[in-house]
């Protein structure tokens, strides 16, 4: 299971990281436990849309080498006339060794940007139509050049750069190398991701399975809330 302790500790690290790369977050990065419970329905969009702060392992148990911090800063919401933005916005922590399981989108087109200082590299392969990895060649736009690739392999983008992904391309990305900041000697990298509205309940498929909420064990008190977390708007006087 997923400790708090880690997740306490990998959000801290994500805000020094921001920080010293010249990312700002919006005020609700920084909203205590204490902060929320107060909250009224003003924020609703914020629990609704599932912004905030979001670590996972994928269920996996091995969150230094499969796992996820991630900031949500914008998103939408299928279906609900309440929240018709079309598009989502997040930032993500991409500590050297560590990536999402392989995975693909149902219906997400995101493009992957480097907001960071070192590179980060993606393993693209194509998939068939039941969703299963696929041999061949793939078709990705960099910054608006396309270019095609074959199947299964790796794409360097450098600070700036950017990549297209439509959906059902399965893909890992990670940080390795460059100029990325060192912390008690791990580098660091940031990626951004621009895309179409994110349903991080339903429209993710993971190659071997990944559960993007799994469990947590609360081993210290929760430093931050998680997107997936929010109480519930404090009762309006
Ligand atoms: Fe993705």
């Amino acid at each position: 299971m997923l400790k708090r302790s880690t997740i306490n500790q990998s959000i801290r690290i994500a805000l020094e990281i921001f920080k010293r790369n010249q990312l700002h977050l919006p005020a609700f990065a920084f909203w205590s436990t204490a902060q929320w419970d107060q909250r009224g329905h003003d924020a609703d969009e914020i629990r609704d849309c599932m912004l905030g702060w979001d670590v996972t392992d994928f269920g996996w148990g091995d969150f230094e080498h499969i796992g996820r911090t991630l900031f949500t800063l914008r998103n939408g919401k299928h279906h609900d006339a309440r929240y018709p933005k079309s598009y989502a916005e997040k930032l993500i922590l991409d500590p050297e060794g560590q990536r999402a399981p392989a995975h693909f989108h149902r219906s997400k087109r995101e493009d992957i940007i480097n907001r960071g200082t070192g590179f980060i590299v993606l393993e693209l392969t194509a998939s068939d139509p039941e969703g299963n990895p696929a041999g061949g060649s793939l078709q990705v736009a960099i910054d608006g050049v396309s270019r095609t690739i074959r199947s299964g392999s790796r794409v360097q983008l450098s600070p700036g750069e950017s990549i297209c992904l439509a959906p059902g391309t399965i893909h890992q990305f990670w940080g390795e190398g460059g100029n990325g900041i060192v912390i008690d000697g791990i580098r660091y990298g940031v990626s951004g991701e621009v895309s179409s509205v994110c349903d991080d309940r339903s429209d993710n498929v993971f190659i071997g399975g990944g559960n993007r909420f799994p469990e947590l064990l609360e081993d210290e008190e929760r430093a931050f809330y998680l997107c997936q977390e929010y109480p519930a708007a404090a009762e309006l006087k």
